[in-house]
């Protein structure tokens, strides 16, 4: 890749800034200083020096996000803010997406990352990733409901979801809602709350709590993220 690109590309700045850099003439490559930007070098064995200290370039990014309600699931919107949005603008420099979506209205985990291959792998239908949500629901949930969600459940297109699991955590028979986590294998559009609809009962709060080995990071206030961790993204890749 470009010298510039990879500068960039490690939050040195943006494209002029970098030029600038490397006109200042503190930029080696393998001990030879480089001032045109265009110049080609290979992240993986070339050693990059910026004023004497070497460059730590990592090709990839990986953030666990807590997505609050009220920002949409995409790079780029119109009228809303994106979950890019809630990034340091030096941790987007790598382009990093959201694996997968949430609903506007649905919290939880958002994993953002630039790395291709593995975003492949958590939403290739053919992989079955399990995702699990918490919810809390208007009606109150049966074992019956348990039963049908496990079966696979009718949506209102007549597509059959694969089986779900779901547990009641609590019900409140006053107020006629209950609480519930389940973990579906899918990711139809809306998924979750079409299952509910469908047993005639509907979502009022929705947040996700894992994708595959990723869980969502307890500590991680609504609208915060972190790097994931070098042990959760050798799990995901496993
Ligand atoms: N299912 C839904 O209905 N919405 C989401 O955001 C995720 C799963």
């Amino acid at each position: 890749m470009r010298i510039d690109k990879l500068l960039a590309h490690s939050g040195l700045g943006t494209r002029r800034e970098v030029k600038n850099l490397l006109k200042s003439s503190i930029i080696e490559i393998n001990g030879v200083i480089v001032k045109d930007p265009k110049t080609q070098v290979d992240p993986d064995t070339d050693t990059v020096m910026i004023g004497g200290e070497e460059l730590d370039y990592q090709e990839f990014v990986y953030f666990m996000l807590n997505k609050p309600a009220g920002v949409i699931s995409a790079t780029e919107d119109d009228m809303h803010d994106t979950v890019l949005d809630l990034l340091e603008p030096s941790d987007i420099v790598q382009e990093p997406h959201p694996v997968g979506r949430l609903d506007i209205d649905t919290e939880g985990l958002m994993l953002l990352t630039n790395d291709g291959k593995l975003t492949h792998k958590l939403l290739s239908p053919k992989r079955h990733v399990d995702k699990k949500y918490f919810a809390e629901i208007e009606g109150i949930v049966t074992e019956s409901d348990v039963i049908e969600f496990e079966k696979g459940i009718t949506l209102a297109d007549d597509y059959v979801t694969m089986p779900a699991k779901l547990s009641i955590l609590s019900v409140d028979e006053v107020e006629q809602t209950s609480k519930i986590e389940v973990t579906i294998q899918e990711g139809k559009f809306h998924q979750v709350k079409r299952m509910f609809h469908a047993v005639g009962k509907d979502v009022l709060y929705l947040k996700r709590l894992s994708m595959g080995s990723l869980e969502l990071d307890p500590q991680l206030e609504l609208g915060a993220y972190r790097e994931c961790t070098k042990e959760e993204i050798a799990q995901l890749k496993s």
